[in-house]
Order: C-alpha cells, then structure tokens, then sequence
C-alpha cells in the first residue's frame, strides 16, 4: 500500500465521537505530552459542563485526539484541538479538523474563529492549508516560556 493511501486509511478507520467525563484523564494527558501551557482537567470538565462542543478523536480503543469548540450565535470558535505526539504528521488533525467544520457547518455556523501561538508553524500550516485566513494579531496574547507571545486570530467561512 502506497503511503498516501495508508495515511488516509488510518484516518477512515477513526471515530469522532462527543466527549465523556470519563475520558478527561486522557484527554489531560495528552494535552499535557502536546502543549507548554496545557489546559487543566478542571479547564475541560468546565468545558463539558458549559456545553460546548467537546469532542474526542478515536482508533480503536486509543484515544489519539480531542477538540473543543465553543458556538455563539452563528460562530464557532475552536478553542483547542490535539492529536497524541505519537500520532501527529499522519494526517489525523487534518481529519479531526474536518469532522469539526463539517459538524459545525451542518449545525448553522457561517464562521470559524480560532487563536494559535505565532511560533505554532504546524498548526498555522494546517489552518492555512484548510482555507482560514489571518484576520488579526493579538500582542503578547499568551504565556511563553520567556515572556510572551503573539496569537494569530484566524477564520475561516464554512
Ligand atoms: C496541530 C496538530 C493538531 C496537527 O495535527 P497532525 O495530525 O500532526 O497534522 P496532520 O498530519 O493532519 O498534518 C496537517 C498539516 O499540518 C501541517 N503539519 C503537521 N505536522 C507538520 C510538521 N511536522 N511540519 C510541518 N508541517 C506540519 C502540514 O501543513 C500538514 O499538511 P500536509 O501533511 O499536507 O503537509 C498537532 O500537530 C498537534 O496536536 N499539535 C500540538 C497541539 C497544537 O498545537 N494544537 C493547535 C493549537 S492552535
């Protein structure tokens, strides 16, 4: 099989399916592996409760990634997404991205909003990639390790 072709198998046999409670250890988990300034479990279980959008990202039983997104009116707001470092580069935050636009476009959403760190160059590529655009620079918007550091605030039109 060519490797075009196993990356997008890998993706097909993944489910997306909303977040539990239960799951939040994991997920936590992973955010920690992933980001210099993780997000709390108290961040997700208050995530849950408000009603957000609050997914996870399967392949068989492992649990390989998660987003959050937040609706007002007719805008959704992705306010976090992680694939597990172990399974990043396979094309798997490029399928979660898309069950969540797909999701919120079929929901009544026009827009997607985001915020990413200006050194995210990963994550800035798959937005760019995926047809958001720059809409404007937030200074100093989050923590960084020596000091802080810029967010990117990026839309896309579903
Ligand atoms: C950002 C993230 C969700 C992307 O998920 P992923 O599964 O690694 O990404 P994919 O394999 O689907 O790749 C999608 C695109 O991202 C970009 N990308 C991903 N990894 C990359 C790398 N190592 N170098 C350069 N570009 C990369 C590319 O544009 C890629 O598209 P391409 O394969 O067609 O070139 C994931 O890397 C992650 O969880 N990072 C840590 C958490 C984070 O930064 N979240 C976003 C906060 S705003």
């Amino acid at each position: 099989m060519s490797a075009a072709l196993d990356l997008a198998s890998h993706a097909t046999q993944c489910v997306f399916r909303s977040m539990q409670f239960e799951d939040i250890d994991r997920v936590a988990e992973i955010e920690s592996e992933i980001h210099s300034h993780p997000w709390s479990r108290g961040n997700f279980s208050d995530s849950l409760r408000a009603g957000y959008g609050c997914w996870v990202y399967l392949s068989g039983n492992e649990m390989i990634g998660y987003a959050i997104v937040m609706s007002v009116l007719d805008e959704a707001h992705l306010l976090n997404i992680g694939i597990a470092r172990d399974h990043q580069g396979r094309g798997l935050g490029r399928a979660l991205l898309k069950h969540i636009t797909d999701f919120a476009a079929s929901h009544g959403a026009a827009m997607m909003f985001l915020e990413v760190r200006s050194s995210n160059k990963n994550a800035i590529a798959l937005y760019e990639s995926t047809g958001f655009n720059e809409f404007s620079v937030r200074k100093g918007y989050y923590p960084a390790s020596n000091g802080r550091e810029d967010a990117i605030l990026m839309g896309l039109t579903l």
